[in-house]
């Protein structure tokens, strides 16, 4: 069966390891230990076809040359931030022109995730600027929650990343 590699970038805290989590186990983890780099393996059967992904789950605080590395090594992208913290939003733009110059002649499949949403009283960064990001990066856009009830966005937002991949 086809084998995808996807990697999961985004600033330390965003919440890609309570992402990943969820999207494998259907569960959240409340504490928060930053991750130094792992991966998993995980089958799903998508549009009829079973599909294998291996998911790395990346340390927000890794350097220049380990995330250079991460993107070689990657088939697609899920770029995170946290509708919570602004600056998070901000550094979606230059994690796409870094992958963009190593991936480069390629388009490069990727998917932008606004996690957190369960915590609305506290948002800084609207809807409405995650979908323009989006669009500019032309790319499909989640705002979901890694431990709300309604996470449906997020097995969606892995699922369609494999599509992207697979329609290259
Ligand atoms: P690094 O591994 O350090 O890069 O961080 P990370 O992006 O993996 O973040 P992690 O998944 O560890 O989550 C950071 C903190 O945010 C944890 O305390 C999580 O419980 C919390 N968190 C993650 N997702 C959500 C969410 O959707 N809603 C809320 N309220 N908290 C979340
Ligand atoms: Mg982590």
């Amino acid at each position: 069966s086809p084998e995808v590699k996807l990697a999961v970038f985004g600033r330390a805290g965003v919440g890609k390891s309570a992402l990943v989590v969820r999207f494998l186990t259907r569960r959240f983890i409340w504490e928060y230990d930053p991750t130094l780099e792992s991966t998993y393996r995980h089958q799903a059967n998508i549009d009829d076809e079973v599909v294998t992904m291996e998911i790395l789950d990346t340390a927000g605080q890794e350097d220049i040359q380990q995330k250079e590395g991460h993107m070689r090594w990657g088939d697609g992208f899920i770029l995170v931030y946290d509708i919570t913290d602004r600056g998070s939003f901000e550094e979606v733009a230059p994690i796409r022109t870094l992958l963009e110059e190593v991936k480069k002649p390629k388009n490069v499949p990727l998917v932008l995730v606004a996690n957190k949403s369960d915590l609305e009283h506290i948002r800084q960064v609207s809807t409405e600027e995650g979908e323009r990001l989006a669009s500019e990066m032309a790319c499909a856009f989640y705002e979901c929650s890694a431990c709300a009830d309604a996470s449906g966005g997020v097995a969606e937002a892995f699922h369609e990343l494999c599509r992207e991949v697979r329609r290259r």
